[in-house]
């Protein structure tokens, strides 16, 4: 006990290892002692504040300027284009003029400000739940039952408007997971590069590399950018002794070409990494990554379902073709809950079965 008490001792009175340094001197701005310097620093935030306005009025008149014609991918192209500058010029210029502000325009005083404990005092304390206890008595919260209720009820109640909102944003004639159900995808349509749209040969497609694809005819479609969200694929080549396919799907792949759905099953991001080396593809917006070796399954990431795969072939010309649509829904994995597809390839919807072959 008493060598105990000697170590305590010891440890109270150790010096601490490092001695504060304090806070170097104060060194004036040249905008604190030179008051034309002061003004032009004055200009210049004045300067990227003008820009900023300028960036946005860039955005607004090229939003007018260059409308998107539907179906054309080229004016959508712009579109983005210039409303992006305008957009970045303008959140970019208010950025650096705010910046610019407080590094030479405002108080360069240093202030030490000591941490205290955040919690209140006891008379604090005791006043909070006094002001809590008044505001319960005078409101009736806890003595009028019914109102308190009625109120939960009623906030339980009012987010339904926002959901039959939102609920309208999908076809009408379509329950939301039919949208992602079907594609253009269907027997015998070409694979297709996007954007060129030029056929694929078998022949052209080579270790190593991943083509985009879209099927052949989508800008001919009636609303080609959204089949084009539906139907974008991905189509790599791997060594046929790499690739592990499963026996229900033999005969989905030719020659160690494989398609699968560019479509991320975490929230719908593009995937387009392609690792040619591990054979993985990897989407940026959450690291979802995907084993191409293994049927797309999910290795690392928040995606909780393969990429869909679609059954492909060639026709008598060498060129590749789908075989059929895919055979679940592409997109988020929340569509699969509702979606399901049975061993005969039909897809149950709400309770009904409709035959996809
Ligand atoms: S959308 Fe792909 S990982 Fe989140």
């Amino acid at each position: 006990m008493a060598e105990v008490e000697v170590h305590r001792e010891a440890a109270l009175q150790r010096a601490d290892d490092f001695e504060n340094p304090g806070l170097p001197p104060h060194r004036k701005r040249q905008t604190d002692l030179h008051p034309e310097k002061e003004k032009r620093a004055e200009r210049v935030v004045f300067g990227w504040f003008l820009l900023s306005a300028l960036g946005s009025i860039i955005a607004v008149a090229a939003y007018v300027a260059v409308p998107i014609t539907p179906g054309d991918l080229t004016t959508t192209r712009f579109n983005n284009l210039f409303l992006g500058l305008g957009i970045a010029l303008a959140m970019l210029a208010i950025g650096i003029g705010a910046v610019h502000w407080s590094k030479q325009l405002m108080s360069d005083e240093e202030h030490v400000e000591l941490r205290h404990s955040t919690k209140g005092s006891e008379k604090t304390r005791a006043k909070a739940v006094e002001v809590f206890t008044l505001g319960d008595k005078e409101s009736g919260f806890t003595r009028r039952s019914l109102i308190r209720n009625s109120l939960i009820g009623a906030l339980a109640f009012a987010p339904l408007p926002a959901v039959v909102l939102f609920r309208d944003l999908a076809p009408a004639d379509q329950v939301p997971t039919d949208v992602f159900a079907h594609t253009m995808w269907e027997a015998g349509t070409r694979l297709c590069l996007d954007p060129t749209g030029t056929p694929i040969r078998a022949s052209d497609v080579s270790y190593g590399s991943a083509f985009h694809v879209m099927p052949e005819g989508i800008d001919e479609a009636e609303h080609p950018l959204d089949e084009k969200a539906l139907a974008a694929v991905l189509v790599m080549r791997l060594p046929a002794d790499q690739l592990n396919e499963a026996p229900d799907r033999a005969g989905w792949s030719y020659d160690g070409i494989v398609a699968y759905s560019k479509i991320c099953t975490h929230v719908g991001c593009p995937v387009a990494l392609y690792e040619q080396q591990t054979h993985h593809l990897l989407c940026p917006c959450h690291q979802s990554t995907f084993d191409v070796k293994n049927h797309c399954k999910v290795i690392f990431g928040p995606a909780n379902r393969p990429l869909p795969q679609l059954p492909i072939a060639v026709d008598s010309e060498g060129y590749l073709i789908a075989q059929r649509d895919f055979t679940e829904p592409i997109g988020p994995s929340y569509f699969e809950r509702l979606h399901d597809v049975d061993e005969d390839e039909h897809i149950l919807v709400a309770g009904t079965t409709e035959d996809r072959a």
